[in-house]
């Protein structure tokens, strides 16, 4: 058969083309799904405790990724302001993942240990408090709104199927968890002037917020690659 026979019969071309194509996309995607070492895991990053789970929960409603970007790019002025850039694997747990595209504030992705809890406190309270002249958004009610623990077992289940190698008893015991990690912060707090319940949702978005970063600073710094400056 001449290259010709087939070139000059359209439908049948545009059948075998269609075919090629789908081969090369599924060589190209399948191992990406079959094959584990394909998807870069770093070991000191771990899953969210069940707390910061939740905080991560109240970020995603409050749609803060509509400021705030969490993927620190590898560039000179980047990683001067923020610190050592993303890596890949840095992001295996985070489901549905937080780069986002817009920065009206600064990259968060290692805003983790930047400042005390109380500070984040009084940010979201009204940021103006702790950032004179800031243009974001005052968040009071997460001060008062409860954080409704019953379902954070639901919620740890649905990560488990993502892929996050969260345990049974780890599942089982998630609420006491999260009230002795939301005990600590209170603490921390009331050493700074401010009373608050354990279960408010401005907890549980502290405890995310100071987990941000927190683990893959802790890889990059080990491993003494490139770009693990710590922060000026
Ligand atoms: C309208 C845009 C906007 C939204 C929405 C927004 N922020 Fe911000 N954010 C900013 C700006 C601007 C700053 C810088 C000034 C400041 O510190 O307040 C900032 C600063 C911050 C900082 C301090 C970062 C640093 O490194 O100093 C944190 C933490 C933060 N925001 C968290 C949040 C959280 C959590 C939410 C959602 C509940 C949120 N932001 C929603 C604009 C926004």
């Amino acid at each position: 058969m001449k290259h010709d026979d087939i070139e000059h019969k359209l439908p049948t071309f545009a059948v075998l083309v269609t075919i090629v194509i789908l081969i090369g996309a599924l060589v190209e995607i399948v191992p990406l799904y079959a094959v584990k070492a394909n998807v870069p895991t770093l070991p000191e990053v771990t899953p969210y405790t069940p707390l910061e789970l939740e905080g991560r929960d109240v970020y995603l409603r409050e749609g803060c990724y509509n400021c705030h970007s969490q993927m620190i790019r590898p560039f000179r002025a980047e990683t001067l302001r923020y610190g050592p850039y993303s890596r890949a694997g840095e992001f295996v747990y985070d489901h549905p993942f937080q780069w986002g595209s817009k920065r009206t504030g600064p990259d968060l992705a290692r805003v983790g240990g930047k400042y005390p809890d109380a500070w984040h406190y009084r940010h979201m309270e009204d940021p103006q408090q702790t950032s004179p002249g800031s243009i974001m958004p005052t968040y009071p009610w997460l001060l008062q709104d409860g954080v409704d623990l019953s379902r954070t077992e639901g919620k740890m289940r649905a990560m488990r199927s993502l892929g996050v190698p969260y345990s049974d008893g780890e599942i089982a015991r998630a609420e006491e968890a999260a009230l002795a990690q939301a005990g600590e912060i209170v603490g921390r707090l009331g050493s700074a002037g401010i009373r608050v319940e354990p279960d408010r949702e401005i907890v549980a978005l502290t405890a995310y917020l100071q987990r941000l970063g927190v683990d893959g600073r802790r890889a990059i710094q080990g491993s003494g690659a490139p770009g693990g400056e710590a922060r000026p």
